[in-house]
């Protein structure tokens, strides 16, 4: 079950958090890893703890939000390993503010990291998975993604388009043997949540059912999930992973 052997998995954000926990998870399932996203010293860390216990790995610097440079860094891997079976596009930012006084930078920063450069991995991957009739492409989206958050326009505008996103490039690749789906987590600790206050994490408990902040491990259970051959039949569909916090 959920055996990823033989498949090369693309993995953007890899360098740290959610990203480096679903590398650490498709490795062991078997998968080659290619570890994408800018900083060289923490995806090298990545992808040699990964060879170190048993796995295949790779890592490519890349920053998503250029089309050109994340088709350059596609077009490598392709080179290098044969192929890539599955994309999971996670690298994402988040950059703060209300509304009335969020920049015109940080609103475009976010969207074009987040949202734009998961829409320049599928236009990347999606040509040559057209080639193989076969596929999987996960975009880490957010609950925030489906309810909202003040301070939050637009991280939450990204996560959203990502499941618009996500539903139109199923719909569009389907006939060709390619699953597009989204994983919505919750609240997870990683560097991103880091900031936030024992206070207001406390407060955030009580507001999850199952009673515990969520880790890396849990979501890359789902994209393991969601990528392996046993997923076959789910495409356009967003899996929310959060403890329970959001039931709509
Ligand atoms: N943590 C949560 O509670 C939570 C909840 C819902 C959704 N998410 C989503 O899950 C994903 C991973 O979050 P995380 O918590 O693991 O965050 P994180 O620890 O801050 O990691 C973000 C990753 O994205 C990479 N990245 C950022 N900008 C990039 C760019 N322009 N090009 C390539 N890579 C880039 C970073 O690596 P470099 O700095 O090396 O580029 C890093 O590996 C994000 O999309 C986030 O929005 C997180």
């Amino acid at each position: 079950m959920f055996d990823l052997t033989n498949k090369v998995a693309i993995i953007t954000g890899a360098s740290q958090g959610i990203g480096k926990g679903m590398a650490e998870t498709f490795s062991k399932a078997g998968a080659h890893v290619a570890c994408v996203s800018r900083n060289k010293d923490n995806l090298k860390s990545v992808a040699d703890s990964l060879i170190k216990n048993g796995g295949a790995a790779s890592f490519y610097t890349c920053d998503v939000s250029s089309l050109d440079a994340f088709q350059n860094t596609i077009k490598e891997i392709v080179e290098n390993h044969g192929s890539v079976d599955i994309l999971v596009n996670n690298a994402g930012v988040c950059k703060d503010k209300l509304i009335m006084r969020m920049s015109e930078d940080d609103w475009n920063k976010v969207i074009n990291i987040n949202l734009n450069g998961a829409f320049n991995g599928i236009k990347a991957v999606s040509q040559i998975m057209i080639k193989q009739r076969a596929g999987r492409i996960i975009n880490i989206s957010s609950i925030v993604g489906l309810i909202g958050n003040p301070g939050q326009a637009n991280y939450a505008a990204s996560k959203a388009g990502l499941i618009g996103l996500s539903k139109s490039a199923a719909k569009e690749l389907a006939p060709r043997g390619i699953t597009v789906n989204a994983i919505a987590p919750g609240y997870i600790a990683t560097d991103m949540t880091d900031q936030i206050t024992d206070q207001a994490k406390e407060n955030l408990i009580t507001k999850i059912p199952l009673g515990r902040i969520g880790s890396p491990s849990d979501i890359a259970a789902s994209a393991l999930f969601l990528a392996s051959d046993e997923a076959g039949y789910i495409t356009g569909q967003t899996l929310t992973v959060d403890g329970g916090m959001v039931m709509i």
